[in-house]
């Protein structure tokens, strides 16, 4: 390219950057909060919204965490918008925005948690929020758990990561995010947070799914005009060439029915999370236990890679 100067500008290009700059001067502040399992982030993540809301900012909540959700069922990250402080209490198992990442824990799934933190970050500043927090998993040990943190840093830019911690369990995370300009705040872990075993957190995933699938009705899908994600290798002969957005190992004997899907729209937002009551491969077509959703908006079916657990 030569000099600016030597470029002919046309209108829509000016009033395109005009647009971009704007929007970027808009003042936001991004906070992320990280730690280890039970260190007090989601304490901490509502307190931040409901001091927010006593400002008078619409705090836009985004809960990436997809196993111990806040809002939404677990196996997806969530994100609404908040403006009273009695909503904070009200932990809301069908927020607005959702997107399906396909199991409880992000092992495994780490692009799918990833992108679908940005997505719910792009939503809540689109819908408006002038503040942000990020609420994240408890994953945070070895080479995944930093794997998880920094990529996640990376793609939605906090202004702040605010890292809870009872040590120094969180430096290999925190060092490199440092020396790559992120600022960080670091709070010990409260006296006053509960560790809860496995049985308790299992517990609260079940319950958290019985409310989400309480009144759910069953709704039945067709193939031919649906995209099917994360189908295993093996299932994917079953559907036209193009269909498959993307396959998982081959799995013996494999059937859907049981698993639980996201019903996405074309942009891959869940519009709702179902399980899988019947799949009949001859004339595909599946039927799906979900709450209310309009099924014409529904685009593509992706296949979890677990049931109700
Ligand atoms: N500052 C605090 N005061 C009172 N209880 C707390 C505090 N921090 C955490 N807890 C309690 O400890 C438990 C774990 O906290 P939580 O915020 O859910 O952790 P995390 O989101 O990191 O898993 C919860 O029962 C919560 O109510
Ligand atoms: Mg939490």
């Amino acid at each position: 390219m030569g000099k600016l100067s030597d470029l002919v500008i046309p209108s829509d290009w000016e009033t395109l950057a005009e647009r971009i700059l704007t929007s970027a001067r808009k003042p936001c502040v991004k906070g992320m909060v990280i730690g280890g399992v039970d260190s007090g982030k989601t304490t901490f993540c509502k307190f931040l919204v409901a001091r927010a809301c006593d400002a008078e900012l619409g705090a836009g909540f985004v809960d990436a965490d997809v196993g111990q959700s806040t809002l939404g069922p677990p196996s997806t990250i969530a994100a609404k918008i908040i403006r009273k402080p009695a909503e904070v209490l009200r932990d809301d198992v069908r927020p607005p925005f959702l997107r399906f990442v396909g199991g409880m824990s992000p092992a495994g799934r780490l692009f799918a948690c990833v992108a679908g933190a940005r997505r719910a970050l792009d939503w809540v500043l689109e819908s408006g929020a002038q503040f942000v927090v990020i609420d994240t998993t408890g994953l945070v040990d070895g080479e995944l758990g930093k794997e998880l943190k920094t990529r996640k840093a990376d793609l939605l830019a906090p202004d702040l990561v605010v890292a809870i911690s009872r040590e120094t369990e969180l430096e290999h995370i925190l060092a490199p995010l440092e020396k790559l300009g992120v600022s960080v705040e670091r709070l010990r872990r409260s006296q006053a947070a509960v560790a809860r075993s496995p049985s308790v957190r299992q517990r609260f995933r079940l319950d958290k799914f019985q409310e989400y699938f309480r009144g759910s009705t069953v709704h039945e899908f067709s193939f031919d005009q649906l995209a099917i994600a994360d189908c295993p290798a093996n299932f994917a002969p079953h559907f036209a060439p193009g269909q498959i957005l993307s396959t998982l190992p081959l799995l013996e004997r494999w059937s859907p029915v049981g698993l639980l899907v996201g019903l996405e729209d074309a942009t891959g937002r869940c519009l709702a999370v179902g399980l899988v009551e019947s799949f009949d491969a001859e004339s595909k077509r599946m039927a799906v236990r979900a709450p209310a959703v309009d099924t014409g908006l529904v685009r593509c079916v992706r296949i979890g890679r677990s049931g109700i657990e």
